[in-house]
């Protein structure tokens, strides 16, 4: 059976994902590869709900509740898109997975890690990313990158000392003892993400390159998915 892939790209905020997500898009798009882009949350009709409500309640919600909504929206997103993208053999490039969950609700709003791995393995059904790119950037640049973008969300508002246990929950997520033991993450790699985005965008590509060898390849032609 064919089976697509899924390549996560993570990292906290300002760290430069999205964009990346935007350019590995189009670059598969201008070579006819069959891929689909998500993020989370969002991308169900109950996950773009459960986005209105985490990000743009005014008020505060409570951490248990807050996790549970992100896992509502990851379930529905792995069930109705994600695994039907695969069984057809397509590459799902998705802006978050539940590294966010690990980082934000536990390291963050101080969650129980077994509770939250035990939910998340329920939300996903086992689904493991085969790879993981997580972007670091130094302080400063996210912040500068941060307040070029408008209003802050719920999340973004949750303050600095938060934000500082979100950072070095990422930075422990790319040591081998902590993927040693948590084989549901698959493997996760560093990517640098300070610099123009075309500059940041070859350290993806050379990422993806090591991972799949001449997939990724400029010149190469589709990579094919299942492979
Ligand atoms: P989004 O606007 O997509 O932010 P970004 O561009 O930084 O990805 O908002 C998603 C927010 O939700 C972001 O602050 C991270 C947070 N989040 C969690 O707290 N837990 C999670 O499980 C996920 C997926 C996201």
């Amino acid at each position: 059976m064919t089976r697509g892939r899924l390549i996560v790209f993570e990292g906290p905020e300002g760290a430069g994902k999205t964009t990346q997500v935007g350019l590995l898009s189009a670059w598969l798009a201008a070579r006819g590869v069959e891929h689909l882009r998500v993020r989370e949350p969002g991308g169900t009709p109950l996950g773009d709900e459960a986005r209105r409500l985490l990000l743009d309640t005014p008020g505060g919600l409570d951490a248990r509740a807050e996790a549970l909504l992100f896992m509502a929206s990851r379930a529905a997103l792995v069930a109705e898109v994600i695994v039907p993208a695969m069984a057809r053999g397509a590459l799902v490039l998705a802006d978050r997975y539940f590294l966010s969950t690990y980082a934000y609700q536990v390291a963050g709003r101080g969650l129980p890690e077994s509770e939250i791995r035990a939910a998340n393995a329920l939300a996903t059904d086992g689904l493991s990313p085969d790879l993981t790119l997580l972007f670091s950037v130094p302080a400063q640049v996210r912040a500068a990158r941060a307040a070029a973008r408008g209003a802050p969300d719920r999340i973004e508002r949750a303050g600095d000392a938060f934000h500082a246990r979100v950072e070095r929950a990422f930075a422990m997520f790319l040591s081998p003892n902590w993927q040693a033991g948590h084989p549901e993450a698959g493997p996760v790699v560093d990517v640098n993400g300070d610099g123009d985005a075309a500059a940041v965008f070859a350290r993806v590509r050379a990422a993806l390159g090591e991972r799949w060898p001449g997939l990724f390849d400029a010149a190469a032609p589709a990579p094919a998915p299942g492979r």
